[in-house]
């Protein structure tokens, strides 16, 4: 797959053992920052990467802040993205198999480097579930 990933100042440690993870499973990362040594806005990086999934240009995004609180308001305010903030496997699993999220957001004030790449493998490694559509319908009605 082709991943978007982006964080803010706050979890710079945690999107890089991020991307490094997903890109020993092979798949294709675009990281899009943030740079070291400054002090970010969110939202910038929650547009670009909810941006790179609206186009087509990446299948899926990470973003990452302190609480991934942030990234996940800013992000679903693009039509079209359903941002899932998990902090555990079982809701980075469900936020697949119920909400069909494209962009996955955690914090790295609040897990760990290991939970985090659990709950980025169960994401990508759950399927959306057809009996839940109905919602999702309802929610794009709403954008
Ligand atoms: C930055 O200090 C912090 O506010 C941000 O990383 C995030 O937690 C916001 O939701």
């Amino acid at each position: 797959m082709r991943i978007a990933i982006a964080s803010d100042h706050a979890a710079i440690a945690l999107r890089q053992a991020l991307a490094a993870h997903l890109g020993e499973l092979g798949h294709q990362i675009d990281d899009l920052g943030c740079d070291e040594g400054q002090r970010v806005d969110y939202p910038d990086y929650a547009a670009a990467a909810a941006g790179a999934v609206v186009t087509g240009a990446a299948d899926r995004a990470v973003l990452v802040c302190g609480t991934g609180i942030g990234m996940s308001i800013a992000a679903n305010k693009v039509v079209g993205i359903r941002a899932a903030l998990v902090h555990d496997v079982t809701t980075a699993r469900l936020a697949r198999e119920h909400n069909d999220a494209n962009i996955l957001c955690l914090g790295a004030r609040v897990v760990g480097p290991l939970v985090a790449a659990d709950c980025v493998d169960a994401w990508l490694g759950a399927a959306f579930d057809l009996r839940h559509q109905q919602r999702l319908t309802k929610i794009a009605a709403m954008e």
